[in-house]
């Protein structure tokens, strides 16, 4: 049950709010699910009429929605205010407390959603501190604080050490938003409740696992943000070891928030680290040259970045090990690209000796499948044929909830399961640290590969032997 409360949006003026945050929190007020009472505080740098912020939010609606309920996009718009501050400026945050100190117009369970550059966090944290919006003496306080968490394990824990001076472990949210997809929250269901899956799953009866993001889409306008970012950092040390961590850790006692993330954080802290010596053969990267996509000229990341001599990788694939009974000797792939074939992301195991292949879909098709071996008809008796059983985890009528619209009532009724803990977030550093510092100091150009094609045939350099492929 949520409280009443107000949701403070910083960087309300960005992208993500544009796209997801306020369309994510209309439908969750057109599904009823927003407290009477409820406000949105929308948080900007710039000075805006609140009558225009209200035009804005229409004018996001309508590119979001085809149609929506009059009478909800009323109510909607009586939640929404809007407040122009700058981060830097003390005195600004002063004002900011003494508006939101109106009991009338703003529940005091406050929760701050931080959509800001990330050198922002910090600062943001700090002043609200200062100006007592953090004290949870009368209601409570959380802080989201969007990706990414630091840039290396380094930075991640100078982040850490500045805002736990002002936050406890409990007010703050870490997101990574494919926590709040439904089809990684499925993930443990499958494992853990089926009678096939569970007994199978260990060393003893699986060869590989690969976990798999590619995209269509090139970098777009982000040039700045992913030159100083590439996929490795992007997607790897979040999304895919999440992914990795469902998959392979033991089961949680219980599914309270602490059990879960216990669970997750001794896998990832589990996972061997690679040694620099052997970084060549357990981590690949490519950048998509120019070419053509679905019927469409597009440039190649070094002309779209102005930039010829970057490094910086839009394919990544890495091979990692875990240090434990159940996965010893288990190779683990983890591969992500900008401007692939198709988009897809995936969790494919690959049992030992057998032919089977086990498929959890995330996205956008979200299925179970697995491939089971059969005798093909005919009078030869020796033909067998991979048949595919497949189980679809979405069926017409279900609801479709986004993964920030989920997030988003899990920070304001206090649920931390489907958020990052901050050993969570070192575990991962520290493993992708060593090979940032590798491709740092490698100057050498990373393959190029064609837009819309399959994985680059180099990336197979990590694979453990030659038998092995990545699996579509
Ligand atoms: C973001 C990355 O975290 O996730 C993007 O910064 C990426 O580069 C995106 O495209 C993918 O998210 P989704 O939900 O579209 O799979």
């Amino acid at each position: 049950m949520i409280d009443n409360s107000t949701l403070v949006l910083f960087g309300a003026r960005g992208n993500l709010a544009k796209v997801k945050l306020i369309p994510g929190l209309f439908h969750l007020d057109e599904a009823g699910k927003l407290p009477k009472n409820m406000k949105i505080l929308s948080v900007g740098r710039q000075e805006v009429e609140e009558a225009d912020w209200h035009a804005d939010i229409k004018k996001m609606l309508d590119e979001k929605f085809k149609t929506y309920d009059k009478r909800v996009f009323d109510r909607f718009i009586k939640r929404n205010l809007y407040h122009a501050n700058l981060p830097d400026d003390p005195e600004a945050f002063i004002k900011f407390s003494k508006r939101l100190a109106d009991k009338v117009i703003f529940p005091q369970n406050l929760a701050f959603f931080l959509s800001v550059r990330p050198s922002d966090f910090a600062l943001i944290v700090k002043q609200l501190s200062a100006v007592g919006l953090l004290n949870e003496s009368e209601s409570w306080r959380r802080v989201l604080i969007e990706k990414p968490f630091g840039t290396c394990f380094k930075t991640a824990i100078e982040l850490q050490n500045s805002i736990e001076e002002h936050l406890k472990e409990h007010q703050i949210y870490r997101i990574d938003h494919y926590l709040g997809k439904f089809s990684l929250q499925n993930i443990m269901t499958t494992r853990f409740k089926n009678a096939l899956l569970e007994p199978l799953w260990s060393n003893e009866h699986i060869e590989q696992i690969q976990i798999t993001n590619h995209e269509t889409l090139g970098v777009g306008d982000r040039t700045v943000f992913y030159e100083a970012t590439g996929a490795l950092r992007d997607m790897i040390q979040s999304h895919l070891l999440q992914m990795l961590a469902l998959v392979t850790m033991e089961q949680p006692k219980t599914m309270d928030p602490e059990d879960v993330r216990l669970e997750k954080i001794k896998l990832l802290e589990s996972i061997e680290a690679i040694p620099m010596d052997k970084i060549k053969n357990f981590a690949f990267r490519g950048q998509y040259a120019a070419g053509d996509i679905n019927g469409e000229k597009v440039k190649g990341y070094l002309d779209e970045v102005e930039n010829q001599d970057s490094v910086v990788e839009t394919y990544a694939a890495i091979k990692l090990f875990i240090n434990n009974s159940r996965w010893s000797k288990v190779p683990i792939y983890l591969r992500t690209a900008k401007r692939l074939y198709e988009n897809s992301t995936s969790i494919t195991i690959k049992f030992k000796n057998y032919e089977n292949w086990l498929t959890i879909n995330i996205q956008p098709n979200e299925n179970t499948s697995f491939e089971i071996t059969t005798l093909q008809p005919g009078l030869d008796m020796d033909k067998n044929r991979q048949t595919i059983l497949k189980g679809n985890n979405r069926i017409e009528g279900d609801e479709t909830i986004d993964a920030y619209e989920a997030l988003m009532l899990d920070l304001l009724s206090g649920d931390q399961s489907k958020f990052l803990h901050i050993n969570e977030v070192k575990a991962a550093w520290k493993l992708v640290d060593p090979i940032i510092e590798y491709w740092g100091n490698d100057k050498s150009k990373p393959t190029q590969y064609k837009p819309g094609e399959f994985d680059p045939e180099e990336s197979k350099i990590i694979f453990e032997d030659e038998s092995q492929f990545w699996k579509k």
